[in-house]
């Protein structure tokens, strides 16, 4: 349905990095797959668990690094991720009822975070991390 993203158009060369947002855009295009198949829910329960692991390790390490670095759009960055944990946090009490809406839900709130912070916030700390000779 078009919908799916290739892990390798998000590379930026920091490898801790690209590694996990290639998990998260795995883990995006497998829901997106499993939605398309009519199975949802099991789906979502499965990728929200994945996701709240995943996004105290992975925020917590960009954190870390720009923290170590001094990165001068730390504070900016560190409020997406502050929003994105909202978000998440509100669909994890309210979403979880309606297989479809659940579904959709979700992936819309994947997609709008691939596109707005991974392709764009991410990519200027990559550059900034690369700069700094980090690998
Ligand atoms: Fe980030």
């Amino acid at each position: 349905m078009g919908l799916e993203m290739e892990a390798g158009d998000y590379k930026y060369g920091i490898v801790w990095m690209d590694w996990q947002h290639g998990d998260l855009i795995r883990e995006f295009n497998a829901l997106h797959e499993a939605c398309e198949e009519g199975v949802c829910t099991m789906a979502v329960m499965k990728s929200s668990r994945t996701l709240e692991r995943y996004v105290d390790d992975h925020f917590g390490l960009e954190e870390s690094y720009m923290q170590k670095y001094g990165y001068p759009d730390f504070k900016r960055h560190q409020r997406e991720h502050l929003t994105f944990r909202q978000k998440f946090k509100e669909f994890r009490e309210t979403g979880l009822d309606g297989e479809k809406k659940v579904g959709s839900d979700l992936l819309w709130l994947l997609m709008d975070w691939i596109i707005k912070h991974i392709m764009a916030t991410d990519r200027d700390l990559a550059k900034f991390l690369a700069r700094k000779g980090v690998k």
